[in-house]
């Protein structure tokens, strides 16, 4: 049965296709002209969406995007784990920023709580020796998911239950600042004062907590329109990505069923966020990877610094395999290419159309980190455009020769492209007319 019958509003999910930071926070935003609420669905303040509207820059972490317009909703589902002082530090910015956000804005009853103890015990892990060091963003996101699997977290209707809240707070830390001690040697943390700054927290918060899962599915009962909204990638998901080099969440499109509570069957279509090359913040397997002056030129054409932590992205080449693999995981239907600008001064582009392991080719990602570094990129050069396109605002008018590299995406992917982002503006976008058809964005 198609949606129309059905009579409820659609739905989209915007999912990085590679290894974050593709620029899904301009994306949703672009999205919110017609969409009528947006959804986060999982990780926490480890993300970092930048959204720049007639040149002012928004970096939102936890706040979905639809906060930036006027009249969206925004939703933060239950499968995000929330930092209570990012969350309200963020919120009050976006006040200071004349943003309206109370009544714009839910949280999930269900989503997980991170607490300092959360953050004490990643940073022991990341700097113990005989660990893997994942390179993470040191915000707790790790320990916070594996509490939840270990049903043994704290989650936000229980945050404002000042009672369990006490409860939780004494017998957590009584625990953790054990295991800190004995496996890293960690300073102990005071369990009174986090408890007294986690309770004022709370009550700061409460105006926001709902269920909303309810209010999501009524949302598309009443009609309305629904962008699920992703962070980190497909490569940084917790089964799909470069295991352990990964986030602790389903960041692929699944995600947004489980973390939000709106089933499978209510998910139209899945919109996968590339880059027209490759970027990585943080550890792990990078096929493409440029080590040389060319990466370094890319990165400073993209401005490839995190977001959240300032670090250095690494960067490299388009990887169509990687690609492919995104697509098949996720489903997406549709890839918007993001920051074609940044190749607009080369004559030739190399682009990884395969890979090779000892000599075979293959289709598969490998399963361990330690089986990339026996991949064999095979590239082939792309025809450059060697001209600016920040100000092209129509697909008919891009150089031939960057409509030549979109097409070979889409032959090689399966995937239609269906905007294409030349700048970081919200105006620097071109959208296909039936792109914008189909999600109904006239
Ligand atoms: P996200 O985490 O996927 O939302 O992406 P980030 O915001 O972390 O990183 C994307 C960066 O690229 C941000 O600085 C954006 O402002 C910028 N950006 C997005 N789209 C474009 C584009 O088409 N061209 C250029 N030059 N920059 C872009
Ligand atoms: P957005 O939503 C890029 C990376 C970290 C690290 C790994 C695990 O902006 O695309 P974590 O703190 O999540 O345990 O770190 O994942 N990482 C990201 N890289 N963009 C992000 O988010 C990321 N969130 C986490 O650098 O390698
Ligand atoms: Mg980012």
């Amino acid at each position: 049965m198609d949606r129309e019958k059905l009579n409820r509003g659609r739905t989209a999910v915007i999912v990085g296709a590679q290894w974050g930071d593709e620029g899904k926070g301009k994306i949703v935003d672009v999205l919110t002209q017609t969409f009528h609420v947006v959804a986060r669905y999982a990780g926490g303040h480890n993300a970092g969406h930048t959204v720049t509207i007639n040149g002012k820059r928004f970096i939102l972490q936890l706040v979905p995007g639809g906060i930036l317009r006027p009249g969206c909703m925004s939703v933060i589902g239950n499968g995000v784990v929330l930092d209570p002082m990012a969350f309200l530090k963020e919120v009050a910015a976006l006040g200071e920023a004349g943003i309206k956000v109370e009544g714009n804005l839910f949280v999930s009853n269900r989503a997980q709580v991170i607490l300092p103890y959360h953050r004490m015990m990643e940073l022991g892990s990341e700097n113990a020796p005989g660990r893997v060091k994942i390179g993470t963003t040191s915000r707790g996101i790790g320990p916070s998911y594996e509490d939840k699997m270990g049903r043994r977290g704290l989650r936000v209707a229980d945050l404002l239950d000042r009672q369990l809240l006490c409860r939780h707070i004494e017998n957590a830390c009584r625990e953790k600042n054990m295991i800190g001690h004995a496996l890293f040697n960690s300073e102990p943390l005071d369990a009174d004062k986090m408890f007294k700054e986690y309770a004022a927290a709370a009550e700061q918060i409460a105006p926001f907590v709902r269920d909303t899962a309810v209010l999501l599915n009524r949302a598309l009962e009443e009609g309305k329109s629904i962008v699920f909204e992703g962070a980190q990638g497909t490569m940084l998901d917790i089964d799909h990505g470069t295991y352990p080099f990964v986030t602790s969440s389903s960041s692929t499109s699944g995600g947004a069923a489980t973390g939000t509570g709106v089933p499978p069957t209510k998910i139209d279509t899945v919109i996968g966020i590339t880059k027209a090359y490759c970027t990585r913040v943080g550890g792990g397997p990078f096929p493409t990877e440029l080590v040389d002056v060319e990466g370094e030129e890319l990165r400073k054409r993209g401005n490839e610094y995190g977001a959240v932590t300032g670090r250095p992205r690494r960067t490299g080449w388009l990887d169509l395999p990687q690609l492919r693999y995104a697509g098949m995981v996720n489903g997406i239907s549709w890839l918007v290419v993001t920051k074609l600008d940044v190749l607009d001064h080369l004559s030739e582009i190399p682009v990884c159309v395969g890979y090779k392991i000892d000599g075979k080719a293959t289709e598969e990602m490998p399963p361990q980190a330690c089986d990339y570094e026996r991949v064999e990129c095979q590239y082939r050069t792309m025809r450059g455009w060697a001209t600016p396109t920040n100000k092209v605002r129509k697909f008919e008018e891009l150089p031939a020769a960057a409509r030549e590299y979109l097409a070979f995406i889409e032959k090689e992917t399966g995937a239609r492209v269906g905007m294409i982002s030349t700048g970081p503006d919200r105006a620097e976008t071109i959208l296909v007319p039936e792109f914008v058809r189909e999600l109904g964005l006239d």
